[in-house]
C-alpha cells in the first residue's frame, strides 16, 4: 500500500476547517472562543463536546473523545484512515499524493476499484461452492457442522478451490498488481503471484456500510493455518472491522446488546439459531476502535470467551481496553462458557434459550474487574486489603469520570475500608505509564510549574527545540502524573514543530490525557515577547529537573512519613479510632493539595 506523505496531511489540515467538517454532521453553536454541541459519541443532555477553531481539534469533556478532523471522520463516519484523508481532500479540492516508488492506486471513498474487485472474487467463490467438483466436500463439511443452506447464503459462504491460480485466471483481465493490492493474491520470494485462498471455505467480510473489504478462509483439511484472513489493505483494517456487524445491522440497526465472540462460525451458528446480535473480531484482540464502533450502535456489550485459561487471559486484555470507554449508561458483561465449549457448540447443544440464559448470567464488568484484582489478595487480611487498594488505583484511573467510576470506588472502599483520594492528581490526571502503582503525587508547586511549561510549549511548539534529550530523560524518570505526557508532547514538536496539535491528540489513547491538553489549550498566550518566553520556558525546565530533590524534601516529608506509618499499622495490626481520623485527615489534606494545584 502506498503511503500518504506527512507533509500533505499537515497541509491538508491547514486547508480545511474542522468546524465545517463537524458542523455538517453535528450542528455546532458558538460558545466563547470555541464551538460546542451535545456529544455525538455519548448520550448527554447538556453540551460538553467542544470544537476549537483556533487549534483545530475536537474534544468532549464528558467522554474524552478527541482528535483532529481526520479522527473525527474516522469515528463519526466510520471511515478508515485513508478514506478519511480522501474525504477531507475532496472537501479541500486537492488530490492525495502518494510517496514515490509505491503503488499509486488511490483508494478513494466509494471509487476504490478494490471494492468491486472483491465483489467479483466473492461471486466466483460462491459459484465454486455449487459448481466446482471440490465444492461438494465443502458443502458436506458445512452440513456436517450443521450450517443450514439459508444461513450460508445470508453470510455468502463460498469455496476457494485447490490450485494456485484459479482466481487469477478467472480475473485474467484484472492487473496483477490490483489483485495483490486487494489481498486476493500473494507474492512469492521469486516474485510470482498466486491465489491466497486455496482449498478453503470463504467468509466475505463486509464493513458496516456493506462494502466488501476482505475474506476469511477456513482450511478444510491438510496443512496450514486453520484460518487465513486477507492481509491489511487500503480498504481492510483488522483493528477496525468486525465480522458480522453488517449482517447484524441488517436485522437491527441499534440492537439492545451485542455479543462479541471469537470465530466466524460462532457468529454464523448464533445467527442460525436466532441470536442475530453477535460479531467477531478478526483474530485480534478487541481494539479501542472496535469498542468505539460498537458503543455507537448499542449501549451494552457482552464479551464471550471460552472457559479455559486462554479465554480468561483474552478477557483480561479486553477488560483493560474497555475501561476508558465505560461512560455513563454503557454496560459491559463477561461471559465464560463451560470449558470445552465455544458459542457454536454451545448453542447447537443447548439452543437459543440455553444460550440466552448464559447471557443473562454474564458477569458485569465491575465484578470481573474485582475478581481480577483480588486474584492475589487475601481480603480477610489487612495486608490483602491494602494490596487491593494499591493495585486497583491504576485501573480505576482509566475509567472516565462519572457514575460508573463512583460505583467502582465505592465497591473498593467497601471491600478494603480504604478511601482513595476523590480526585486524581492535577495537571494531567494521566496514569503514569511506566510505574502506575508507585506514581508520586506532584506538589502544588510542581504542578504549577509543569502547567506553565505546558502552556508555553502548546502556544509555541518550536520551544521544543530547547528541551534537550538529557532534560527529557530527567523528566521522564519523574514518576509523577503529567511528566510522561509533557515529554511525549516535547518529542512530538521536536521532530515537527509545525504539526497540528490535533494530530498529536489522534495518537493519545487515554481520554484523560486529552482532557488535560484541552484544558491547557484554553489558557491564554502568556505575556511577553518571544525571547522572554524562551527564557521563562528554560527557567521552568530547570526548575522541573532541579526540583526533584527540593520537592521531595519540602512536600511534607513529615506528612508522607506519617501516612506511611499509619498504612503500615493499618496493614499489620489495625488502627484505633483516633488513628483512623488522623489517616482521613491526611488524605483530605492531600486532596486539598490536588485541588489547589488544579
Ligand atoms: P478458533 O481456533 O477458536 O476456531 O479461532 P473456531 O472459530 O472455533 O473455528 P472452528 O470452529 O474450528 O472452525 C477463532 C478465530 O480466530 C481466528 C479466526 O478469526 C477464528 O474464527 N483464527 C484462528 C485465525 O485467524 N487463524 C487461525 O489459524 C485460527
Ligand atoms: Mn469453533
Amino acid at each position: 500500500m502506498s503511503r500518504i506523505p506527512d507533509s500533505f496531511i499537515d497541509d491538508l489540515l491547514g486547508r480545511i476547517d474542522i468546524v465545517d467538517v463537524v458542523n455538517r454532521r453535528v450542528p455546532l453553536k458558538r460558545s466563547g472562543k470555541e464551538y460546542s454541541a451535545c456529544c455525538p459519541f455519548h448520550d448527554e443532555k447538556t453540551p460538553s463536546f467542544t470544537v476549537s477553531e483556533q487549534k483545530q481539534f475536537y474534544h468532549c469533556f464528558g467522554c474524552g473523545a478527541h482528535g483532529s478532523a481526520i479522527r473525527f471522520l474516522m469515528e463519526y463516519d466510520g471511515l478508515g484512515f485513508i478514506d478519511s484523508i480522501n474525504e477531507l481532500a475532496q472537501m479541500a479540492g486537492v488530490d492525495v499524493p502518494r510517496e514515490a516508488g509505491e503503488s499509486t492506486h488511490p483508494s478513494r471513498e466509494k471509487s476504490s476499484p478494490l471494492y468491486e474487485l472483491l465483489e467479483q472474487a466473492n461471486r466466483y467463490y460462491r459459484r465454486q461452492l455449487r459448481e466446482h467438483p471440490g465444492g461438494q466436500k465443502a458443502v458436506a463439511y458445512l452440513k456436517d457442522r450443521g450450517v443450514s443452506g439459508e444461513i450460508a447464503g445470508r453470510f455468502e459462504v463460498g469455496f476457494a478451490p485447490p490450485g494456485w491460480d484459479n482466481l487469477s485466471k478467472t480475473l485474467a483481465d484484472v492487473p496483477a498488481q490490483l489483485l495483490l493490492d486487494g489481498g486476493l493474491t500473494s507474492q512469492s520470494d521469486q516474485g510470482s503471484h498466486y491465489d491466497r485462498l486455496r482449498d478453503r471455505i470463504t467468509f466475505p467480510i463486509r464493513d458496516s456500510r456493506g462494502r466488501l473489504v476482505g475474506f476469511g478462509g477456513r482450511l478444510l483439511d491438510g496443512d496450514g493455518p486453520k484460518y487465513l484472513n486477507s492481509p491489511e489493505t487500503a480498504i481492510f483494517h483488522k483493528g477496525q472491522e468486525l465480522y458480522g456487524l453488517y449482517q447484524l445491522q441488517q436485522v437491527q440497526r441499534q440492537p439492545p446488546h451485542i455479543v462479541v465472540v471469537e470465530g466466524y462460525l460462532d457468529v454464523i451458528a448464533l445467527a442460525q439459531f436466532g441470536a442475530t446480535y453477535a460479531v467477531a473480531a478478526l483474530g485480534t484482540a478487541l481494539t479501542a476502535e472496535h469498542i468505539r464502533k460498537l458503543y455507537r450502535i448499542t449501549q451494552k456489550l457482552v464479551l464471550c470467551f471460552d472457559g479455559d485459561r486462554a479465554g480468561r487471559k483474552a478477557a483480561e486484555r479486553s477488560l483493560e481496553n474497555l475501561l476508558p470507554h465505560m461512560q455513563e449508561g454503557r454496560q459491559a458483561n463477561f461471559l465464560f462458557l463451560p470449558d470445552g465449549d465455544d458459542p457454536d457448540t454451545f448453542i447447537r447443544r443447548e439452543g437459543l434459550d440455553g444460550f440466552e440464559a448464559q447471557l443473562a448470567g454474564a458477569e458485569p464488568l465491575s465484578e470481573f474487574l474485582f475478581d481480577h484484582l483480588t486474584q492475589n489478595c487475601d481480603l480477610t487480611t489487612l495486608d490483602g486489603k491494602a494490596r487491593l487498594a494499591e493495585t486497583a488505583q491504576p485501573w480505576i484511573v482509566k475509567i472516565p469520570d462519572g457514575f460508573f467510576k463512583q460505583l467502582i470506588r465505592k465497591e473498593l472502599q467497601q471491600r478494603t475500608g480504604v478511601d482513595l483520594p476523590d480526585r486524581e492528581p492535577a495537571v494531567t490526571q494521566s496514569i503514569n505509564r511506566r510505574a502506575p502503582d508507585t506514581a508520586q503525587q506532584p506538589s502544588a508547586n510542581t504542578s504549577r510549574i509543569l502547567r506553565k511549561a505546558f502552556v508555553l510549549l502548546l502556544q509555541e511548539p518550536p520551544l521544543a527545540q530547547q528541551v534537550s534529550t538529557d532534560t527529557l530523560d530527567r523528566l521522564e524518570i519523574r514518576n509523577e502524573p503529567g511528566f510522561a505526557l509533557f515529554c511525549q508532547l516535547a518529542r512530538y514538536f521536536h521532530s515537527s514543530p509545525e504539526a497540528a496539535i490535533g494530530l498529536f491528540m489522534d495518537q493519545l489513547d487515554n481520554p484523560q490525557d486529552a482532557t488535560a491538553l484541552a484544558r491547557l489549550l484554553r489558557h491564554p498566550t502568556p505575556p511577553g515577547n518571544a525571547a522572554a518566553r524562551t527564557e521563562e520556558f528554560n527557567n521552568l525546565l530547570s526548575d522541573l529537573t532541579g526540583a526533584i530533590h527540593r520537592t521531595r524534601g519540602r512536600l511534607g516529608d513529615h506528612r508522607r512519613q506519617r501516612l506511611n506509618e499509619l498504612i503500615a499499622k493499618l496493614t499489620s495490626e489495625g488502627l484505633n479510632d483516633e488513628e483512623k481520623a488522623e489517616l482521613r485527615q491526611l488524605q483530605e489534606a492531600h486532596r486539598g493539595q490536588s485541588k489547589r494545584a488544579n
